[in-house]
């Protein structure tokens, strides 16, 4: 359920209409719902907590690091999952605690390993025995002790695109499930270290419950593995990846069925559950708004050609993602047409020989769902703009980060005096 409806035949956020953005800040636009946001922080904070004692949750920063948006979340008692020292200081400037954060990536830098040590990060997801002994090296030279969890691949394939799965074997995320009890132990003898869990993500966009339900067994069995080693785990991070219906209609387990999987596999574990929701949370609450440029004939389907493109919203082009296209004011026609956007590339395509509202030069048009995944994933291919988001919370809004023109990249880049 979103806040993005049509009221006399406009398509509005909450209670703005579209146009009224649009008109005001240029498109292509980002619009987020508060409202839509808010209720379902809650619906995925409730279900879990209904269910399981002890749980904590970390939005996963990178589905959409506006520091307004973040900041709603935070209003909600979410903490931040963050991947880079960029979604770190994110998270800080949106109020969320230090240790309210959980570090994961495989990349950590050994500067970015210790910003968040002596800011006092709530766990590290340690990615390989080696990121390991690094920070327990960093943290006992300065008599400091990291809280963190070893992130295992749990080796199940997650049903989805390939490019977001990454609980296999083969991905380059955790460590193998098999090597993972004797890795943990090593680690825990380190003082700088207090290994206090485990982590597994094994993808996004998951639509059905069994490969979670599945890699979650797993994670327990290591569990009881490890306890009986004499070791003591108290968290457990059980990651992301809770899909969203793209197509209008379309029926997927949410928040209520995920945490009900949950509740039954963790059951006797006696842990705090952490989870790293992000399109779940995000998702719908965001739509982007565009500007019909001209439509085109062509061979077997018009082409209706927007100001948005692959730069604003890479998915479709990235992961052959389907996001629903509706004029903004329908007139009720509908036709099939391939809807590009200008920049050259082929893949510059959001939907080829689709049936979509009729539109003309001029219309504005949104996709659906793109919340997560969008603003956050943009650039400036082709020389275009940074694309601008907007929040809307009734019948106010405001712009929560602005266009970046060309000219303010172009004034950033310098010519070295021996080029002339
Ligand atoms: N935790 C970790 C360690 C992750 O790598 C991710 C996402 C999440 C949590 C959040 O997953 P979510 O709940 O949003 O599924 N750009 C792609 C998605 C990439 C996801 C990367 N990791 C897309 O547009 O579909």
């Amino acid at each position: 359920m979103d806040h993005f409806d049509y009221k006399a035949g406009v398509l509005h956020a909450e209670d703005v209409p579209l146009p009224e953005i649009a008109d005001a800040v240029g498109t292509p636009v980002y619009v987020y719902s508060r409202a839509t946001l808010t209720r379902h922080a809650r619906v995925f904070r409730d279900a879990l907590k209904a269910r399981l004692p002890r749980v904590h949750i970390a939005f996963a920063v990178k589905a959409n690091p506006n520091l307004a948006v973040l900041k709603v979340l935070a209003s909600e008692g979410y903490g931040a999952d963050v991947v880079s020292g960029g979604e770190f200081e994110r998270a800080l400037a949106a109020g969320i605690p230090a240790w309210d954060v959980v570090f994961s990536g495989v990349g950590k830098t050994t500067a970015e390993l210790i910003r968040a040590l002596e800011a006092g990060l709530g766990q590290f997801n340690l990615e390989s025995e080696e990121e390991g002994h690094e920070l327990a090296d960093l943290a006992e030279a300065r008599g400091l002790t990291a809280t963190c969890a070893l992130r295992v691949n749990p080796d199940i394939d997650a049903g989805t695109h390939a490019k977001i799965s990454t609980g296999k074997a083969e991905n380059k995320f955790g460590v193998p499930y098999d090597r993972a009890a004797d890795m943990f132990a090593r680690l825990a003898a380190r003082p700088g270290l207090a290994m206090r869990g485990l982590a597994a993500h094994i993808g996004s966009q998951i639509t059905t419950l069994e490969p979670s339900r599945a890699a979650f067994t797993r994670m327990g069995e290591l569990m009881r593995t490890i306890r009986s080693q004499g070791l003591s785990l108290t968290h457990m991070d059980l990651g992301g990846g809770l899909g969203v219906p793209y197509k209008l209609g379309e029926q997927l387990p949410g928040p209520e069925e995920y945490a009900g999987v949950v509740a039954e596999v963790t059951a006797d574990w006696d842990v705090t559950v952490m989870f790293e929701p992000g399109r779940v949370i995000v998702g719908n609450s965001g739509v982007l708004v565009t500007r019909v440029i001209r439509v085109k004939p062509g061979v077997t389907a018009p082409f209706v050609v927007i100001d948005a493109a692959m730069n604003d919203l890479v998915r479709p082009a990235m992961y052959d993602a389907w996001h629903d296209f509706l004029a903004v004011r329908p007139t009720g026609e509908q036709a099939v047409a391939n809807i590009v956007g200008p920049i050259c590339e082929s893949s510059d395509t959001f939907a080829m020989g689709r049936q979509v509202d009729t539109v003309r030069a001029g219309d504005l048009a949104v996709f659906r769902t793109a919340g997560a995944y969008g603003a956050t994933m943009a650039n400036t291919y082709n020389s275009r703009a940074l694309v601008p988001e907007v929040m809307v919370d009734g019948s106010r809004w405001a712009v929560v980060a602005e266009r970046i023109e060309p000219s303010t990249i172009l004034a950033a880049e310098h010519v070295p005096e021996w080029l002339d």
